[in-house]
């Protein structure tokens, strides 16, 4: 018998002690959302999709239509649900709060609405992304207080891969979970349980176009993968979705990375909306997740959308990254 990513929530509802429905209807807005977006990707071609809305979001990045598509789904879906305070997308300059008391508006969401916007147009698998925080209980603390939490904070983190098939994998910190959307019954059924990434893989995923614009470090650490240092012969592989490149090193293990630049001397992905969901999951499922120096999830967050180097994976790769490879 089928198990349904809502009939998960509920069964996992007992073991956060979240108000039982609050979170699993908060979680189906969510999903419908990511239903929503998967269609009009299905039939990317064939309906007004494609290409750019020729205006730039506040990254300063040419919005794609799809990017519009997805963050106005997300934000219909989720608006709705009683149980949110505010929603923090990649696409809006500010949080959109809705005024709700402290007792009803328990819940702040914070999402990517569609990752790896490039490859639209190409056919290759993009993404969607979610955070779930908890409002801070003291009122005077105020929204921003409640966004601005530390990645270990989170109470829910999850993403949909939409490629071959579409995959749902999320984590409420009970282990992570994946869930295969069948197109025929419009539900996300249960593929895969208590996920665990291998202890060290043979993949490394980075752009190497930066390569000369990294810190020595990170030059030093993708040659020593390079050279076998880690007992073994690394393939590279670069989807340039990090859902993707994610989700392919969740299976197979291995390392991607997103060093600092001479540009983006911060990294260039986003903490609240990319790192530290995707954190959570690799945690949660026995991989790390680090900025080269430190643990993604213990940076307390400075501003919405702030950005951070991103070194995710195995422990074998990551720590012969904070470590060395020796020692
Ligand atoms: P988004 O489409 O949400 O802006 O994210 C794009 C990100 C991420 O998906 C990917 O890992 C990275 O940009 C690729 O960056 P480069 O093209 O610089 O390698
Ligand atoms: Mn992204
Ligand atoms: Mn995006």
């Amino acid at each position: 018998m089928i198990t349904t990513v809502q009939q998960h929530i509920l069964q996992q509802q007992q073991e956060i002690s979240e108000a039982s429905g609050t979170f699993s209807w908060l979680l189906s807005g969510i999903t419908l959302a990511t239903k929503m977006v998967e269609a009009k990707i299905r039939t990317a071609g064939l309906n007004d999709v494609l290409g750019a809305m020729g205006q730039t979001n506040v990254q300063g990045e040419q919005q794609q239509k799809l990017d519009v598509y997805a963050n106005q789904a997300l934000l219909h879906c989720l608006g709705l649900r009683d149980s949110v305070a505010a929603l923090v997308s990649e696409e809006d300059e500010e949080p959109v709060t809705f005024d709700r008391s402290v007792e009803s508006g328990k819940y702040i969401i914070v999402f990517d609405p569609l990752d790896g916007s490039s490859n639209i147009d190409v056919n290759v698998n993009v993404g969607t992304i979610f955070s779930v925080l908890r409002r801070l209980p003291s009122a005077d603390a105020g929204l921003q207080a409640s966004i601005l939490q530390p990645g270990y904070a989170q109470v829910a983190a999850g993403y949909v891969v939409y490629g071959p098939s579409t995959v749902l994998v999320y984590t409420t910190g009970h282990g992570v979970h994946a869930f295969t959307l069948d197109p025929t019954i419009g539900a996300y059924v249960l593929t895969k349980e208590h996920m665990k990434m291998p202890q060290q893989g043979s993949y490394y995923s980075v752009n190497e176009s930066n390569a000369a614009a990294w810190p020595e470090e990170f030059r030093e650490y993708v040659a020593l993968l390079r050279a076998g240092a880690l007992g073994r012969q690394y393939s590279s592989r670069y989807i340039g979705s990090l859902v993707a490149d994610f989700h392919r090193t969740l299976l197979k293990g291995g390392v991607f990375l997103y060093p600092p630049t001479r540009e983006q001397p911060g990294g260039k992905l986003r903490l609240l909306y990319e790192a530290n969901p995707l954190a959570f999951i690799a945690e949660q499922a026995d991989g790390m997740a680090s900025t080269g120096k430190g643990r993604i999830l213990d940076i307390k967050p400075h501003g919405i959308h702030q950005r951070t180097p991103f070194v995710v994976g195995s422990k074998r790769e990551v720590e012969a990254l904070l470590y060395g490879q020796g020692k």
